[in-house]
């Protein structure tokens, strides 16, 4: 018998893409997503398909999510809606909170009501990185620094799926990513710097680079094309993993040559001027994904380089 997979958050850049591949895998899909950062135009390729299904609400209705449970009665659920920006959490942390945490026990609540068998929860390996020295790298293991609220709500959150899993029954992957880049992104938010670049570039624009003393190339960061995301969800549906799983390259890369390599890649000459940096964000980011690859067989396998061709010839296309 199909499956049905309640995704949360699937008309965002990354939800819409999982869309896609459970459609593809011969889910049923149900999607809920307020619209406040996606977009419908995301889900174009799906949004007439006879297993897909488009519900516009949001997280925090109690009596809608409970309707939507009790009439797909998902099997699993795919949580990607969330206030994903480092810097608005910390403006506006009671915010962060209510879409972060009430709305994620706003979904517990209906699968303790509605068991489901799996249960994917999206987390940020970037935001919950540890104070990393040298070659350092990441690991699940290691004690975040929780700077922001947006840290400290998704850091949460993750101890709730794993509180709930033996009680309500379910087995599930929290999937912390890295910084995540591809088709669609758009220019804002936690991970927005490639998309933000890139605007600035095509229009010509000079774009500001935070730094350190220390740091003249800018905090440094580990970017994943959204292809091996959409494997590793892929990969978490089939065998849940039961644990927080990093999802990352390894390779950490300084802000400033991802911007050097948006220009090679685009063919480009655009400036670029230093700025202070800002509360809340982590200084070097770079993950251990070496869980993920024993317990789930994922390893990333698309470079920045090929990641930002294919991300060119997209856009070309859409001209
Ligand atoms: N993009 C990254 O690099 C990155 C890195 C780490 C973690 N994440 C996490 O991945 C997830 C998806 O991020 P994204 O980059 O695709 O962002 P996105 O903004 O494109 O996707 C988030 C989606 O959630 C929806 N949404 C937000 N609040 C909602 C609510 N209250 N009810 C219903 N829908 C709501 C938005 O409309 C949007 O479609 C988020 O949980 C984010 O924290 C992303």
């Amino acid at each position: 018998m199909k499956k049905t997979i309640l995704v949360t958050g699937g008309a965002g850049f990354i939800g819409s893409h999982l869309c896609e591949m459970y459609i593809a895998e011969g889910y049923n899909v149900v999607c809920v997503d307020n619209l406040v950062s996606g977009n419908l135009n995301n889900l174009s390729e799906i949004i007439k398909h006879p297993a897909f299904t488009f519900v516009q609400g949001d997280i925090r209705d109690r009596e809608l999510m409970m309707q939507i449970f009790q009439a797909y009665k998902p099997n699993e659920i795919n949580h990607h809606a969330a206030q994903k920006s480092v810097a608005y959490s910390v403006e506006n942390p009671s915010y962060d909170l209510d879409i972060n945490l009430v709305g994620l026990m706003t979904i517990l609540d209906c699968v303790k009501a509605h068991p489901i068998e799996n249960f994917i929860y999206v987390s940020s390996g970037g935001a919950l990185s540890k104070k990393i020295e040298g070659n350092e790298k990441s690991s699940e293991t290691d004690t975040p620094q929780l700077i922001s609220p947006y840290a400290l709500t998704k850091f949460t959150g993750e101890k709730y799926i794993e509180m709930y899993a033996a009680q309500y029954g379910y087995d599930f992957t929290v999937v912390r990513y890295a910084n995540i880049y591809g088709p669609r992104q758009v220019p804002d938010g936690e991970c927005g710097v490639i998309p933000i670049f890139l605007n600035n570039i095509l229009a010509e624009k000079p774009s500001v680079l935070m730094t350190y003393p220390d740091m003249p190339n800018g905090c440094t960061r580990d970017y994943v094309y959204v292809g091996d995301v959409v494997e590793i969800n892929k990969l978490a549906s089939q065998k849940p993993a039961n644990t927080v799983v990093n999802v990352g390259t390894g390779e950490e890369i300084a802000i400033l040559d991802i911007y050097k390599e948006i220009l090679t890649v685009f063919e480009k000459d655009v400036a670029i001027f230093i700025e202070a940096p800002r509360a809340g964000d982590v200084r070097r980011s770079v993950l251990d994904a070496q869980r993920a690859e024993d317990l789930l067989g994922w390893k990333s396998k698309v470079t920045l380089h090929e990641g930002l061709t294919k991300l060119r010839a997209h856009l070309e296309v859409r001209k």
